[in-house]
């Protein structure tokens, strides 16, 4: 068995697996080591103040590593040094100001959150960071420029942008994915909640629109409303359709203006990750993350410029300008036989054949009754359309670097069910999904038809609804909720979830083999604090990264009441931060 784990691991990363348990700190396998690298709060930028929880402003922060990072992307540059990339997905007020009175937040308050989003880059040198001018912060204030099929359409225009290709900063940036020409990719995810008063929408088109994005009701949350009119759907309704979108941003000049690429659609974008074909296009592989959403894949018009120079660079980043965008339909092979149980088919296996369904190319629309710049601004409407398939909430969706074999995480939902939007169905096969699974595409990004298997149906493996790939179930960690993926050199499978208390256990890091006797064999590497969701891992042979995401952030805590202590430990507030682990 020994020497079989030795084969699976990647170079240094050969480890006995961690057990699951609640502690408040990163547990990583005996014989590792692990340093946190940067957290919330540290300083970025030249002059920005070290962190001070009680006294902070919108200016320090705008200065400073943001709240809550979730993808991670580290870059080679000369030398020792290393460009880490990450993004800010959202903040909790709760755990960001003490006595936090969520009926009237301040304008500081507010505008420290503000600040607290969008994306840091950073440069490291032996996993440190250093004041570097390659340092950046992007935050909800940051210019971009809106590109593709749809920039410049009445649909994107506001008043304080007529030419709809200019908009101000992201928002919810989950996950991404690093391109093979050095930039990087991030998703807006869950947009939807910023925007209030979508009451007060009389015209039933835009309503019906906002509706399908989950924008409803009057006051938000946040009440950002209430210092930023952009925010305030009874002042003007297109503003939340400058957000959804896939964001490119070339770290390598911190004077570049960031790109929403239009070309890849607008929902609740996961993140993003390219496969470059053998005729030298490219494939974006995309998630929509909310239950009963779906998977898409953007093939170029354009080819890849070979080389690192910013001219090779300044081409690629015009790949995602122009192609076909497709969604997903996914059938089974045992269609009969699956019974929202999570039962295995007799044929063995939950799998079966698929196909990509063009919804437009640049300014041709593939689905009736929409324009091209409406099946771009309003995918999940396009898609809905042309009959895809309801998955269990897509997170990563990620090309294997060697196999080309793409694999999506699908995170769970709770939902499915013959009660609910869909039944249980071959690729989705039980119902009130708690788990999640993990799905393994034979993809030729230059075709429309795939062949699909499920990896893993996730949980406690004594659970008889879970499946490992074909390994033997007594072998295995339980894994549940899995949400971002990445491949070690060796070619295998690591995962990081969100949501392990399903099994009342914390938030990790997992390795799983994909190939030869070992397929499936899922092994827990490391584990982040309790209330706290791993991800953006990094994988290399002798350094592993990991985003401890909301640390503490648990039923009843917040800043006057924090259970956990991470990681300056103490009675310090919990911080979320990237930690270097080898071995
Ligand atoms: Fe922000 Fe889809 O996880
Ligand atoms: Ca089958
Ligand atoms: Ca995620
Ligand atoms: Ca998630």
């Amino acid at each position: 068995a020994l020497a079989s784990r030795q084969a699976a691991a990647a170079p240094g990363l050969d480890f006995v697996p961690i057990q699951p348990n609640s502690d408040d700190a990163v547990v990583v396998p005996e014989g590792f080591q692990q340093q946190v690298v940067i957290r919330w709060g540290d300083p970025i930028l030249p002059g920005a103040p070290g962190f001070d929880f009680d006294n902070q402003t919108p200016e320090a922060q705008e200065g400073q590593f943001g709240y809550n990072n979730d993808f991670c992307a580290l870059l080679p540059l000369p030398g020792r040094r290393r460009l880490m990339v990450n993004n800010h997905e959202y903040v909790t007020e709760e755990f960001l100001f003490r006595g936090y009175d969520s009926e009237n937040p301040t304008e500081e308050q507010v505008r420290i959150s503000w600040a607290a989003h969008g994306l840091s880059v950073v440069v490291l040198e032996d996993k440190k960071p250093v004041i570097d001018p390659l340092n950046r912060r992007i935050t909800l204030t940051t210019p971009f420029e809106l590109r593709g099929p749809a920039a410049g359409s009445d649909l994107l225009k506001t008043p304080a942008d007529p030419t709809g290709t200019r908009s101000l900063g992201t928002i919810n940036n989950c996950s991404g994915g690093v391109t093979p020409w050095g930039t990087i990719l991030s998703g807006e995810e869950n947009f939807h909640q910023y925007f209030a008063h979508a009451d007060d929408v009389t015209d039933p088109v835009v309503a019906e629109r906002l509706a399908r994005y989950g924008i409803s009701g009057g006051d938000t949350d946040r009440k950002w409303e209430r210092f930023d009119s952009r925010w305030d759907l009874s002042q003007q309704v297109n503003e939340p359709n400058r957000f959804g979108w896939i964001i490119e941003l070339d770290p390598h000049d911190p004077s570049s203006t960031p790109v929403k690429h239009t070309a890849l659609g607008r929902f609740k974008h996961e993140g993003a990750n390219i496969r470059v074909l053998d005729d030298g296009r490219v494939a974006a592989y995309l998630g929509d993350d909310e239950k009963f959403e779906y998977m898409y894949r953007f093939v170029s018009d354009g080819t890849v410029k070979p080389g690192s120079s910013g001219l090779a660079r300044r081409h690629n980043m015009s790949l995602l300008d122009s192609g076909t965008l497709y969604v997903a339909k996914f059938t089974g092979d045992s269609p009969d036989e699956v019974d929202g149980t999570g039962t295995l088919p007799t044929d063995g296996e939950f799998d079966g054949i698929g196909e990509w369904t063009p919804l437009a190319h640049n300014d041709t629309s593939f689905v009736d009754g929409m324009t091209a710049e409406e099946v771009y601004v309003f995918t999940r409407l396009a898609a809905d359309k042309a009959g895809a398939t309801k998955m269990d909430r897509p997170e990563d969706v990620q090309p294997h670097p060697t196999t080309g074999r793409v694999y999506a995480a699908l995170t769970n939902n709770s939902d499915r069910g013959p009660d609910g939007k869909a039944p249980a169905d071959e690729a989705n096969p039980r119902n009130s999904n708690k788990h999640g699974q993990v799905m393994e595409l034979d993809d030729d990004p230059a075709g429309i038809r795939f062949a699909w298997r499920l990896l893993l149906v996730c949980g406690d493996p004594n659970d008889p609804s879970t499946y490992f790939g074909g390994y033997d179930k007594s072998q295995v960690s339980p894994i549940t909720c899995p949400d971002n993926v990445a491949f070690d050199s060796r070619g295998n499978l690591w995962i990081t979830t969100d949501s392990s208390e399903a099994l009342g256990f914390n938030d990790g890091l997992y390795e799983v083999p994909l190939e030869g006797p070992e397929r499936g064999h899922v092994r827990a590497f490391l584990s982040v604090p309790r209330g706290a969701e791993a991800c953006g891992p990094v994988i290399e042979d002798d350094l592993v990264l990991v985003s401890a995401q909301h640390p503490g952030e648990v039923d009843g805590a917040n800043a006057d009441n924090p259970v956990s202590h991470w990681p300056d430990g103490g009675t310090t507030q919990p911080r979320p931060s990237v930690v270097a682990v080898w071995r």
